[in-house]
């Protein structure tokens, strides 16, 4: 067995974002410096990585690409006038890009090629999510709206007001529910009824969600603190003091029998947790630490081909969003609502076809 390794991308106001990689196989998982790279010229704000690449957006309005398997800079997409916001591949043929000019671009990770530039908000687009069939993504914006987005024809199916400017928008892995943030609430939506089906209110504003499985929402926000909430129940389960300062970011994979979740904080550090999704959640053991030096703003794991090999012999789950759009068409109840969704809702579609500036 290839001795797995995983890797830790921070973004930094600094500008730099820093790689590390962690030996997984070890008692005391260490991180060891791998790379850093500094092609920003102003805070990073996002990150985002597939097998082979890394991309970064940052408020000086580029998106830069780092290849994983070169080890060198890839050049940047140039295309937004205004701070990146949100960055999410899709697929293994696909980056979504959302930014502060209110535009959604689908790029081509072969060609890194901008195949789709939509005005999706009036405002600026706050965060993206793809449904994991590929076949949708939600976002929200500072026109107090969410919208859905069909990604098979780069169109607006569906536009709900939500009344208020929400940060963050997440599906759950399932693809069943999706949670909106706004300031220091996360609304949990029914995909079927496209309603709210609870309310969780952290003491502080959300900085970042994640889903470490389809009922348990890591939360992290304004506060040293991570809380772990069950959606079903709209509450927190278990709360963990994680840093010093405020917890910029939160991200999460699964181990064989565990979840290992990674939090990155204003205090520079980057930390991972080992958490057990039993029925009765205990607060995570510290699994190992890195004094990156940074204030860190953004995070994302990577996972090189032999850890997906490790996790695919462990468990027979989807690790590519293609082998998810499989399962998921195979759960006939989400994909028909999904569908009822787009043709129940879709709005007319756009006559106004304008050659892309530049
Ligand atoms: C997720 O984890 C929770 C808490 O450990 C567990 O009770 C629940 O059964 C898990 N849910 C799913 C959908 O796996
Ligand atoms: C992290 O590293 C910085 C720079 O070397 C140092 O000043 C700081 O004290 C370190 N933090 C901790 C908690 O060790």
């Amino acid at each position: 067995m290839a001795a797995a390794v995983l890797g830790l991308i921070a973004g930094s106001y600094e500008q730099v974002t820093f790689g590390y990689r962690v030996k997984t196989d070890e008692e005391k998982w260490s991180a060891e410096a791998d790379f850093t790279h500094h092609a920003h010229t102003a805070t990073v704000s996002a990150v985002a990585a597939s097998e082979r690449f890394v991309v970064t957006g940052s408020k000086d309005e580029t998106i830069q690409l780092y290849d994983m398997k070169k080890r060198t800079d890839h050049g940047a997409l140039l295309h937004h006038s205004g701070s990146i916001t949100c960055l999410e591949f899709y697929g293994t043929a696909h980056l979504l890009s959302g930014g502060e000019d209110g535009l959604l671009c689908v790029w081509s990770t072969r060609k890194w090629e901008c195949l789709k530039s939509i005005k999706a908000h009036k405002g600026q687009v706050t965060s993206l999510s793809v449904h994991p069939s590929g076949k949708l993504a939600l976002s929200v914006g500072t026109d107090k709206t969410l919208r859905t987005w069909n990604l098979i024809n780069g169109r607006s199916a569906f536009i709900k007001n939500i009344k208020q400017n929400a940060h963050i928008v997440r599906w759950s892995p399932d693809g069943d529910k999706y949670v909106v943030v706004v300031n220091d609430k996360v609304d949990i939506y029914d995909l079927e009824t496209a309603s709210v089906m609870g309310t969780i209110t952290n003491p502080k504003r959300i900085s970042s969600v994640k889903f470490l499985n389809n009922s348990i929402l890591a939360v992290a926000g304004d506060d040293e603190t991570v809380r772990l909430c069950d959606v079903g129940k709209a509450g927190c389960v278990c709360e963990f003091k994680a840093h010093e300062t405020r917890v910029k970011a939160v991200d999460s994979l699964m181990m064989d029998d565990y979840c290992v979740v990674v939090t990155a904080s204003n205090d520079g550090f980057i930390k991972m947790w080992r958490i057990h999704l039993k029925e009765e959640l205990e607060p995570p053991t510290l699994l190992g630490e890195v004094n990156t030096t940074a204030r860190l703003t953004c995070l994302t794991l990577w996972k090189p081909s032999s850890v997906q090999q490790v996790a695919e012999e462990a468990a027979p789950k989807a690790t590519t969003s293609e082998e998810l759009a499989q399962e998921l068409l195979k759960t006939k109840r989400v994909r028909i609502a999904a569908e009822e969704v787009i043709l129940e809702d879709e709005s007319k579609p756009k006559k106004k076809k304008k050659a892309s500036g530049k």
